[in-house]
């Protein structure tokens, strides 16, 4: 691409253009690189702005479309994954890379939905597995580099989490020197998993760093053993967030120093230190800028390379979960039976707790009518929420909860028998392809 060509893009970032940014992104890496080193300070927040702007528009305009497609001929329950939001996702996802240099791993534990690896793999630089099966699904469909972390390894499962993987993290000394030579022999990178001893995380079952937690060895053990074991550890990992924003990191990150940071020069073969997922980098009110500050930072006072492994993030808001209303009965209250099932199809809503969106709904008071939306299930507790709608709900209509990507696929249950829903995938063209529909054979193979 021409000079000319590169100074007229990085003219139209500079007066705030957004209808530059799709050549931006069709540019060579190296091509960005040239932009952003030439865009100075005042530049790059005004690039890293109009990328928001847009990205809020391609998001609000998507939405509208999912109530127009709910409203058609479409099998429920489905899970629909719109491929042209994932897109979004990554290229602020990438847009970080640029900035920075850092590698991003996609964390399949939130998402591994393969028929849109394709999309993702454009972007970055491979997923982050926790064990064996989902290394082995890095490895066969994202086909770019595997990083796995599992809290403790299974003797019969080492050989082919090293074939797999091209980073092995352990979670203890132990677990180290048991198999850290062998997965060194192999050509592997080997790194440890530390508590780094802060986390603004408040739910107890999302912290690991709370009290008792078996995840990351503690700084007081760190101290007393690394030395034994400095030659083998390429890199340290942590992982202390969960949908924060950057200033958590960056309190994360300061403990982290406090407990590690003099130690750091000490680990010779040092190359890379690993932040954990839980970072919502690609929602509306994150603070990119921050982010970059921070990992730029770090880079350059340790001289490491620093890894990024968000799961939501890749994929946040960018997929629905359509349902139909079988029924509704009364009970003091309005409340209809979807096809969807809290407990079964979106199971974090039960143990986060929390009450997703549905499209065109608002609050309980907010609008005339009021439901209680609950699933199909013999659970008690297998309500969604209360909700009000501006016109009364009939049987047949169609609810669109959304951002029901993440860690719902890779979590739902076939409880009471009841089918998956349907993966669908909207695809660029405007065309929905079924991915999948599931039946009495994946409940009955389940069972035994
Ligand atoms: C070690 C590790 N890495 C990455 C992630 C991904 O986190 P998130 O999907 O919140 O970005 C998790 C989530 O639990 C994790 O435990």
């Amino acid at each position: 691409m021409g000079i000319n060509r590169i100074d007229n893009i990085k003219d139209r970032i500079l007066k705030k253009d957004t209808g530059i940014l799709a050549s931006f992104f069709r540019l060579t890496s190296k091509e960005r690189k040239k932009i952003i080193e030439a865009l100075g300070k005042e530049g790059l927040e005004g690039l890293t702005s109009i990328i928001k702007i847009s990205n809020q528009k391609t998001f609000e305009e998507h939405h509208k479309n999912f109530l127009k497609l709910a409203e058609g001929k479409i099998h429920t329950p489905v899970y629909l994954i719109d491929e042209m939001l994932i897109e979004e996702n990554m290229k602020i996802l990438r847009y970080v890379k640029d900035r920075t240099g850092c590698k991003i791993l996609h964390a399949l534990k939130a998402y591994a939905t393969f028929a849109t690896f394709p999309v993702m793999k454009n972007y970055l630089d491979g997923v982050c597995a926790s064990g064996l099966n989902e290394a082995r699904l890095g490895f066969e469909k994202f086909k770019k580099e595997v990083h796995t972390f599992g809290p403790a390894y299974k003797d019969g499962d080492i050989e082919d989490i090293i074939k797999y993987s091209d980073v092995i993290i352990f979670n203890s000394f132990y677990q180290l020197e048991r198999f850290g030579r062998i997965a060194k022999e192999r050509g592997r990178e080997i790194g440890i998993r530390v508590n780094p001893g802060y986390s603004d995380i408040k739910t107890e079952m999302y912290n690991p760093c709370a009290f008792y937690s078996r995840l990351g060895i503690v700084f007081e053990i760190f101290k007393k053993r690394y030395k034994e074991f400095s030659h083998l550890i390429d890199g340290l990992h942590f992982h202390a967030l969960c949908e924060q924003n950057a200033d958590s990191l960056g309190r994360v990150l300061n403990s982290f120093k406090n407990l590690f940071g003099t130690y750091l020069k000490n680990l010779k073969n040092l190359k890379w230190v690993n932040f954990g997922g839980g970072h919502h980098i690609t929602r509306d009110d994150y603070d990119i800028e921050h982010l970059i500050y921070l990992i730029n930072e770090f880079k350059e006072k340790y001289g490491v390379q620093v890894h990024l492994e968000p799961g939501e993030a890749s994929v946040l808001n960018a997929g629905v979960l359509i349902s139909t209303v079988l029924d509704i009965v009364e009970n003091k209250k309005q409340i209809a039976i979807i096809d969807a099932s809290a407990e079964a199809h979106m199971p974090d809503v039960l143990l986060m707790p929390y009450k997703p969106f549905i499209l065109n709904a608002g609050e309980p008071g907010e609008k005339k009518y009021e439901y209680r939306i609950g699933g199909p299930s013999c659970l008690a507790g297998d309500v969604v929420g209360d909700y009000s709608f501006d016109k009364p709900l009939k049987r047949g209509d169609k609810l669109v909860f959304k951002d029901m990507a993440l860690y719902s696929i890779v979590k739902n249950t076939t409880f009471n028998g009841i089918n998956l829903p349907d993966i669908a995938v909207l695809k660029k063209t405007g065309e929905i392809k079924l991915i999948k529909r599931f039946g009495y054979k994946d409940y009955l193979h389940r069972q035994s």
